[in-house]
């Protein structure tokens, strides 16, 4: 298959190595200094998959590179822009895989490409939780961080189809994928836990495991419950035990990570926690509740952004 990987940035370029890998011709549209080193040296996989991947990038989709399937990989701050030049770049509708972080990502896509000229989104957009860890080294260069699965809803209309391309095409690559019945219980699940893990390791410069230990935990888990209560207002219901127990889980699996948010404020980036703690904040304010730790965690992690990660304190 043609595959266009739209906005590679440390994941999508994982994924388009692996695809590439399988004999899919790929295409990788990203930051213009990571696609000249690409162009220049390969796309360099160090960690748990592959080596070193020769294959074309470019900042535009050439007008002949007509793609069977999209993965949409910006992360959620540039999405809709992302997604607006996706559709005049690919004009004709096909398969477009979403493996964002964060809440209510697909509206925003589906009003992009709508907007763009793409008809009956809701066809081709195929939302994903992703736990395959990986990390953009520098232009050109993706470290995989060991390996993670990659959630989809199981088939059934109206992307039924486009659900099935999208899982025959990255089934039996390096990272396992599943078919799950309730996709929407998945994404406030990973919501959950990024809105616990993320703020509490950017604003601390300390790796998951940290969060295991005081004061870290009572931080996160006071992160965690607030956002359990907006789920639950939504009618997305988890049991406190369970919950908890997939919070350890994750901190013990991913010990030594350093999580996308801590990873974005120590390049001085702009960090993904509207889409997460933002929007848990939002949502419950609709529902009238009051959440003091995620309001205190968005402000900080916003007055964070862009300052030298010294400024934060500790780092480990
Ligand atoms: O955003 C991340 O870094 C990851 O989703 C997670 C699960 C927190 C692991 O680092």
């Amino acid at each position: 298959m043609r595959v266009v990987v739209f906005g590679a940035g440390a994941i999508g370029s994982l994924f388009g190595a692996s695809l590439a890998h399988g004999g899919h011709e790929v295409l990788l549209i990203g930051r213009p200094d990571h696609v000249a080193a690409v162009r220049a040296h390969g796309l360099r996989i160090t960690g748990s998959l592959v080596d070193t991947v020769e294959l074309p990038a470019a900042t535009t989709v050439p007008a002949d590179f007509a793609p069977d399937a999209v993965l949409l990989t910006s992360k959620t701050f540039d999405l809709a822009a992302a997604a607006s030049l996706l559709a005049i770049e690919v004009p004709k509708p096909v398969p477009t895989l979403l493996p964002q972080n964060g809440l209510g990502v697909e509206d925003e896509v589906a009003t992009a490409l709508a907007a763009g000229g793409w008809t009956h989104t809701e066809r081709w957009i195929v939302r994903a939780v992703n736990s395959v860890p990986a990390t953009l080294l520098g232009p050109g260069e993706v470290r995989a961080a060991g390996t993670g699965e990659l959630l989809l809803g199981r088939p059934a209309s109206p992307n039924a189809v486009a659900t099935r391309t999208l899982a025959r095409l990255l089934r039996g690559r390096e990272f396992k994928l599943r078919y799950v019945d309730d996709l929407p219980r998945e994404i406030w699940r990973k919501a959950i836990l990024n809105a616990a893990i993320n703020p509490v390791t950017a604003l601390h410069g300390v790796v998951n495991g940290r969060l295991r230990e005081e004061p870290y935990h009572t931080e996160s888990l006071a992160l965690l419950q607030e956002a359990v209560t907006v789920a639950r207002a939504e009618g997305v219901k988890f049991r406190d035990k369970e919950i908890r127990a997939d919070l350890e889980r994750v901190l013990t699996a991913t010990a030594e990570n350093r999580s996308s948010m801590l990873q974005d404020l120590d390049r001085g980036r702009r960090t993904e926690v509207q889409a997460i703690s933002g929007e848990v904040l939002r949502r419950g304010l609709a529902h009238d509740l009051d959440l003091p730790a995620t309001r205190r965690a968005v402000e900080a992690v916003r007055s964070f952004s862009g300052r030298p990660a010294a400024s934060r304190g500790q780092s480990s």
